[in-house]
């Protein structure tokens, strides 16, 4: 009507102004901070580049310290959680628990909602950093039967989460430190992916005032659609369902027959029309952890790379510049890892979880205004009620 643009899918909308993360998708550029995704994933650790997010700037050795101490120091949850975990059936799917489990942090820290105070934000942001894992690894846990493992201080980020995933109170568990090392960078290449759906979600609900454990829960409520962060675990079942190289051709045929709704998971991305810059380093992740742990020859991935190579190939593909996602390669690190499929958009919730928050406080922490999109109304003129018997 001549007020406002329509735009589905907000493709050319900018929401909001953001320091956090530049993307160029044309030339497959990431940036956090103005650092390439690269230099990160090589040089840097998961914890220090949440504080980069947060913060602003990379740590220098006494920052770093005093963060990840203070992480470490919040990593329980409050004991009568595992109560309200078992409400839930064991057969429920991960992420429904997780979007009830974060939420119900809020109930906890009443004392420190002050979304208005610098401090109570700064607490809520290091209390969803640190008890991501302890959340994550309890929802696995209890799907399992397994009594919840408390956290171990003494161990790393990404150690302390293989921990409190696969150790059990029987046995004295070492994890390993090449799975630690590919879980870490996992979380890392996941952490921010600015205006993405989720992220979105969080600031139009941080937006009304609602206080972050709250926000972040519909962050991960956004996120678990396949056509988001449920694609990782989409693409493992994808591939069980090809379940044979000679199948692949079948499935690359219905992904570009326009009356099948079927797309191959992991390929395309609304930003990037170039190769995703995770995606790079998620591959040579993957090819290093399966070298190390002799999986080479696993069949799924034989499949996944022969379908990647013919979806390079192919004219559809090339001409929609639809390239294998991030989400392509983590399943592979994260299968190869021991994760269960149904886990895999949980670590991408708990990799996301200082992204959103930083997106989160950015907006808090300037001016904002509630975000009310409008819309085209297509529905019927204005009409007289019928009384039910004249109907
Ligand atoms: N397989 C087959 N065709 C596809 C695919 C695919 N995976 N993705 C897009 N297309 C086609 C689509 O049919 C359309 O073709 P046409 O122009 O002939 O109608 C064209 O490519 C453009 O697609 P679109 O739906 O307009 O693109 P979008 O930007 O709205 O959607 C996407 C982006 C990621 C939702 C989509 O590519 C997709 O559904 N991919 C599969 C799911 C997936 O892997 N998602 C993870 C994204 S990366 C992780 C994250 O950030 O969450």
């Amino acid at each position: 009507n001549g007020y406002f643009t329509y735009d589905p899918g907000f493709v050319s909308t900018a929401a909001c102004e953001s320091k956090i993360t530049y993307i160029d998708g044309d030339k497959g550029v990431l940036l956090h901070g103005g650092y390439p995704i690269e230099q990160l994933a090589e040089h840097s650790d998961y914890l220090e580049t949440c504080y980069l997010l947060l913060y602003g700037a990379l740590p220098d050795a006494e920052q770093k310290d005093k963060f990840v101490s203070k992480v470490r120091m919040h990593t329980m949850v409050n004991d009568q959680m595992s109560t309200f975990f078992k409400g839930f059936r064991r057969d429920a799917h991960p992420m429904a628990i997780m979007c009830g489990v974060v939420g119900a942090l809020s109930a906890f820290y009443h004392d420190s909602l002050d979304i208005k105070d610098e401090k109570h934000r700064e607490i809520s942001a290091i209390r969803l950093i640190a008890k991501m894992p302890t959340l994550a690894a309890m929802t696995y846990k209890y799907t399992i039967g397994q009594p919840f493992m408390y956290p171990q201080n003494h161990l790393s980020y990404s150690e302390n989460f293989l921990h409190m995933m696969f150790g059990n109170p029987c046995e004295q568990d070492k994890v390993n430190p090449v799975l630690a090392k590919a879980m870490d960078k996992v979380f890392l290449l996941h952490a921010d992916h600015e205006q993405n759906a989720s992220t979105s979600t969080v600031r139009l609900a941080g937006s009304t005032g609602a206080n972050p454990f709250a926000c972040i829960s519909a962050g991960i409520a956004a996120l678990w659609g396949p056509s988001h962060g449920g694609a990782n675990e989409a693409v493992l079942d994808m591939l069980s369902e090809i379940g044979d190289a000679s199948r692949i051709d079948e499935f690359v045929a219905r992904a570009k027959d326009k009356d099948d709704p079927f797309r191959l998971m992991g390929f395309g991305h609304r930003v990037y029309k170039n190769f995703d810059p995770r995606a790079k380093v998620m591959k040579q992740a993957a090819d290093e952890v399966l070298a190390e742990l002799g999986l080479e020859n696993d069949p799924l991935l034989a499949i996944a790379k022969r379908l990647e190579q013919i979806a390079l190939e192919d004219q559809y593909f090339i001409d929609r510049k639809l390239y294998p996602n991030v989400d392509f390669y983590s399943g592979i690190i994260l299968k190869a890892i021991g994760i269960p499929t149904s886990m895999f958009t949980v670590i991408f919730a708990l990799g996301r979880t200082p992204g959103w928050i930083a997106h989160w406080n950015e907006m808090i922490s300037g001016s904002y205004r509630i975000g009310r999109p409008r819309q085209l109304y297509t529905g019927p003129a204005q009409r007289d009620f019928v009384p039910l018997d004249k109907r």
